[in-house]
This record gives structure tokens, C-alpha cells and sequence, in this order.
């Protein structure tokens, strides 16, 4: 079995102390690659420098909701200079967040679109971050001529909402929150996103699922999301492990296998 955890920041301050240790870890969970995602010009080289000194782990690069407001004037320049580089596979993580609202919601949008047209130029996906903004973000992805392919990342909507990114032709990625007791209309949606749309994540350092929940989330954690997913469609783990490694390769455009990458 292998495991693709779509989406990790290994970068974070939280894995100062342990970094290599997490990353054996997730080595030793048969989670044989991640994408590390960037949430600002520093996070993402932090990112790519972790690409490629680590085998399995690459990178994503990005100006989050969050850091919108403090996105430099030549930003996407810098943006277009990273995602030439070979282990840069996407753009992310970007787009709208009104639950913190740490940015104004018109820089927010602003931000986003620019960076939506610099993904559909470069004809590279996208990790789309939204949070109680699904109202907003569906009426952007009508109004662009163009959409990049990409995830919805974190996937936090209705079954409804679900079916409408897939109906755009975006992944659904799910994260820790699959996993726990609460979570009705979350499971709801798992169970009805073709099967050719799933994608497993930890978001980590956050949002650890059952059973590690409440503590440090880091990319081992994904077993127990794909677990849960496994059993919410009633597939063996291993069979939707191969379903779920091979929609993230594909989406991000990485080889099925990749020499020096195996597992000792
Ligand atoms: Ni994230």
C-alpha cells in the first residue's frame, strides 16, 4: 500500500523540533509522498527547499487568503519563478476565507483571481483553501471564462456543494474532520463524490483526525482519513489508497512511480 497525503505543511514552526522524525514517520505509515503547500512567498520556498532535499515530498506555492493583504507588488512574478521549478507541482494554497476574514474580502478576491489567471497561463493546478465562502467562490468559478484544474482542498460544504466543484471538473480532498463523530453532512459528501474525484490530506500541523485527534497533525496521519474514507464507500483501504495515489498523481502531474522514491 501507498499513500498520497495531497496536502501538508511540514514547513510549519510546529515541526521545528522533529521535522526528520515526522517525515520517517510518514515514511514508515507507507505515506510515500506529500505535497507541502505554501501560504506566502516564504512559506512556499521553505516548501520547495523541503522538495528537494526529501524524496517523496513536493511542493506547492502560493499567497493563502490569510496573507493576501501582505502580498508584495511583484508577487506573482516571484510565483511564476517558483512554479518552474521541476518539484513545484501546483499553485496553493489560495483562496477565499470570510470565517477569519485576516484580509479584506475584496483583496482577498483580488488576489485569488490573479492568481487563478497565472495557474490557467502556466497550465498548472490549483489548491483552492475556502471557508464559509462557498457562495462567493462558486459565483467566481461561473464568471471566469477559463478554469485551472484543481482541489478543493479541505473539503468543509454540503453534499450539494461538493457535487457542484465536481460538476466543474475539481478534485474533492478530505481532511481529519472526515474522521470524527460529528460530521454527518461531511460523510455524506464523501459518500457520493465519484470515485475518480478523491483526494486524502492532513492539513497538517492542524486538524488531526480520530484517533490522534487534538493533538499536532503531521502527514502518518492520513491513514486514518483514508481509512475512514475506505469504509464510508465500502472499498478496501488498500484498493481506495491506489484510487486516491493515482487522482493526486495525476492531477499534479507526477509519474505513477519515481525511481529512488520506494520505501526501504
Ligand atoms: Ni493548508
Amino acid at each position: 500500500m501507498r499513500i498520497f497525503d495531497t496536502h501538508c505543511h511540514l514547513d510549519d514552526a510546529k515541526f521545528d523540533e522533529d521535522r526528520e522524525d515526522a517525515y520517517r514517520r510518514m515514511r514508515e505509515a507507507r505515506v510515500t509522498r506529500c505535497v507541502c503547500v505554501g501560504s506566502d512567498l516564504d512559506s512556499s520556498r521553505r516548501c520547495m527547499a523541503l522538495a528537494e532535499t526529501h524524496p517523496g515530498v513536493y511542493a506547492a506555492a502560493g499567497v493563502h487568503p490569510h496573507e493576501a493583504k501582505d502580498a508584495p507588488p511583484d508577487y506573482l512574478d516571484r510565483l511564476t519563478e517558483m512554479l518552474a521549478h521541476p518539484r513545484v507541482k501546483a499553485l496553493g494554497e489560495i483562496g477565499l476565507d470570510y470565517y477569519y476574514d485576516l484580509s479584506p474580502r475584496d483583496v482577498q478576491m483580488r488576489v485569488m483571481g490573479e492568481q487563478v489567471d497565472l495557474a490557467v497561463k502556466l497550465g498548472k493546478p490549483v489548491i483552492f483553501h475556502i471557508r464559509d465562502a462557498h457562495g462567493d467562490m462558486v459565483d467566481f468559478f461561473r464568471s471566469r471564462k477559463q478554469l485551472p484544474e484543481g482541489i478543493i482542498h479541505c473539503f468543509s460544504g454540503s453534499p450539494e456543494i461538493a457535487r457542484e466543484y465536481v460538476k466543474m471538473g475539481f478534485y474533492i480532498s478530505f481532511a481529519g474532520p472526515l474522521t470524527f463523530k460529528k460530521a454527518p453532512h461531511l460523510q455524506a459528501a464523501a459518500r457520493e463524490v465519484p470515485l475518480d474525484r478523491l483526494l486524502v490530506e492532513t492539513d497538517s500541523p492542524y486538524l488531526a483526525p480520530e484517533p490522534m485527534r487534538g493533538r499536532r497533525n503531521e502527514p502518518a496521519n492520513v491513514q486514518y482519513t483514508l481509512r475512514k474514507l475506505a469504509e464510508l464507500r465500502e472499498i478496501p483501504e488498500e484498493d481506495m489508497a491506489e484510487i486516491t495515489w493515482n487522482n493526486a498523481c495525476v492531477l499534479y502531474g507526477i509519474p505513477l512511480e519515481q525511481p529512488g522514491e520506494n520505501l526501504a
